[in-house]
Order: C-alpha cells, then structure tokens, then sequence
C-alpha cells in the first residue's frame, strides 16, 4: 500500500527534500526506496515507488505533489478544450525512467514487482478539483453538466492508464494494480454510468498480459461487485467493509485485498493483534486473501508495529485447498 516507506528513517535519508515526482525520474533512487519496505517488512510483494500522475505529469499536464496535500493542477480542466491538453502516453519515450527502474527491481528483488496506475476517475477527479477535495463538486458538476466531455476525458485517462500499465508489465512487473482512490465518493448509479467502462477498459486491456490485476478503491463497499465486474482478479477493500462481506460482494472467482485499518497500526501492539486476527478471521483463513492495510501507512506509524503486523500473517495458519 501506498507509503509504507514513509514510516522509515531510512527513507526520509535517502528521500531528501526533493519533489517526489523528481524522486522518481531517478531509476537507481526509486529503486532503492522500493526496496526498503520490502527489506525492513519481510512483505510478499514490492509495490513500485512513483505516483499516479507521473504519466499526466509526463505528457506535459503541469502538476505538482505537494508534501502533506497531495498532487495539486496549475490549470485544472473545465471544459471540452481542456481535452487536446491529454495527448497519448508513449512510456518509451515520455517515461523511460520508470522503465528502467522496473528493470533494476525485476533484477533486484526477490518478491514480485507490483506495477500501478491511477484509475480514471480518480485522476480526473484531481485534474477537475485541481488538487486534493472534501465535496468533489466540481467534478460531479462536470459529470452531470456535460456528460458527453467527462465521458471523452474518462476514456483519454483509460489510454493513459493502460499504456503506463502495459509498458510496466511488459518491463517485468507480475501484478498491475488500479487505484481508484476517490470511486467512493459516487453513487453506484454513477459509478456504474460514467466510470465503470474507463475502468473496464483499462483491466480488460490488461487481459492478454496474463498478470493479476488489482482493482483498489477507498469507501468503496458499495461498490464492490462492479469494481470486480470490471475485470479484476483481485479487488481492494477499505476498513469500512469487512472481508467476509467483501467476499459476497465480488464473488467466488475474485480474491479480495485488505483491510487493516492503517489507523489502528498507531495502537498498543495487542490493540493491533486483535485487528490483525478479526481482519483474518474475517477472510475466512481461505484462499483467495490478499492481507494488506485498507489505505496507506500513515507517516506516524511505528516500523516496529508494522514489522510485528507482518510476522503475524506470515505465522497465522495456512489456509486449506479450496474445494
Ligand atoms: O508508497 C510508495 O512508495 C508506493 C508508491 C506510491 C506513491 N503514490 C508514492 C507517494 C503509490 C502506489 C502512490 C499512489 C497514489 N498517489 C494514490 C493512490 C493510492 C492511495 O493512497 O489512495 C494517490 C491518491 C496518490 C496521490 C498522492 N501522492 C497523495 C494523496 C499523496 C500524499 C501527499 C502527502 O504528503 O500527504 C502523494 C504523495 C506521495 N506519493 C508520497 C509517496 C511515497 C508521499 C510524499 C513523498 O514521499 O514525497
């Protein structure tokens, strides 16, 4: 999950002051910050350092990732001449340092490379609102107000998406993970309307790849069994809905991912024990269970925690063959 570096005083050496989105242009420095959850944790995967809009960023859409804000848009978009400033991704050309930092990592790791893009939603939701949002007014203004240019935005930031994700997979990562952060805030009857088919076409461009994709969003409960519908083999689940919930909703042949709540890592050790065995208990102790945090580690939290979190899972009993 996104950040579990920064809980690390050994990131926040090699990290410096520098933008995040600079960061991330250097191959052999994203690679080593990949790396150090992965060393520090013991996890079973490496998710790749980067944002979400490295690739709107690198197509030339003027952003900036604001330390304690999140990714803020110098001109944020509001109409239908706001698309030609979306031309398409070519990651060999507009993105060549991720490439290779997806090489150093398929060579260096010993775990699988999890790849990831931002959902289309939640990418147009930063490229309308401008920056980090409460309400989404503007963006769901724009859905209701003109359909027709949200829709052609949506579908732009799918290309967006699915190229960033081929040129991942096809450097060497294993799992292609989509993070619709900010789905949740939307009805299912919008959801399903306006951005369930950019999704749809993202995962279902993956398909030919032969990887896991994972379909991660945030309050998203309702929403659960279209985000599995979208072609995922793997759907994300926030804190708010437990797992054994979370099963019925996507289905048998849809593993699910989460859900610690990242909050509850900043309690006494046997506050966290108990989360970690309900967030197990509430998988069943089967097959098809991702354990991951339901959102990102937050800075605050406690390495020594989080390491404990992790030998708790790998000791919980083996789940039995599914039948
Ligand atoms: O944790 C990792 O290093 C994995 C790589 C990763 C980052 N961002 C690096 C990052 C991943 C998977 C993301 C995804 C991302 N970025 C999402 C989707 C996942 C989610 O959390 O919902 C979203 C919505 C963003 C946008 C974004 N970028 C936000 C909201 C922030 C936080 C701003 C802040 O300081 O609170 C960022 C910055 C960011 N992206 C950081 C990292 C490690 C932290 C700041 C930094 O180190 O510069």
């Amino acid at each position: 999950m996104r950040q579990a570096g920064r809980s690390l005083p050994e990131y926040r050496r090699a990290r410096r002051n520098e933008s995040i989105l600079d960061a991330v242009r250097v191959p052999a420095l994203a690679a080593e910050l990949t790396m150090q959850p992965v060393r520090r944790y013991g996890v079973d995967a490496a998710i790749l350092f980067s944002d979400i809009v490295v690739p709107l960023v690198a197509i030339g859409v003027d952003i900036d990732v604001v330390a304690g804000r999140g990714p803020v848009v110098e001109a944020p978009f509001r109409g239908p001449d706001d698309l030609a400033r979306l031309r398409p991704l070519e990651p060999d050309s507009d993105t060549p340092y991720v490439i290779e930092t997806v090489e150093i990592l398929v060579k260096e790791l010993s775990v699988p490379l999890i790849g990831f893009a931002g959902a289309p939603f939640t990418l147009a939701s930063y490229l309308i609102e401008g920056g980090p949002s409460r309400s989404f007014s503007k963006v769901k203004k724009l859905m209701l107000e003109e359909p027709g240019t949200f829709d052609r935005l949506l579908d732009r930031l799918a290309d967006l998406s699915l190229a960033s994700l081929r040129s991942q997979v096809r450097s060497g990562a294993a799992a292609a993970q989509l993070f619709d952060s900010w789905a949740g805030i939307l009805s299912p009857h919008h959801y399903e309307r306006h951005v369930l088919p950019a999704s749809a076409k993202v995962l279902s461009g993956l398909a030919d790849l032969g990887v896991p994709r994972i379909h991660f969003g945030v309050g998203s409960g309702e929403l659960l069994g279209m985000m599995a519908a979208a072609g995922a083999d793997v759907v994300g689940v926030d804190w708010r809905t437990s797992l054994a919930d979370a099963r019925e909703r996507v289905g048998p042949a849809v593993a699910v991912q989460g859900n610690l709540d990242p909050a509850a890592c900043l309690a006494p050790w046997t506050a966290v024990q108990a989360e970690v065995s309900r967030v197990l208990d509430d998988a069943g102790h089967l097959p098809g269970h991702v354990f991951n945090l339901g959102h990102g580690v937050l800075p605050e939290t406690d390495p020594g925690i989080l390491a404990e979190v992790v030998r708790m899972v790998h000791e919980a009993p083996p789940a039995p063959p599914r039948p």
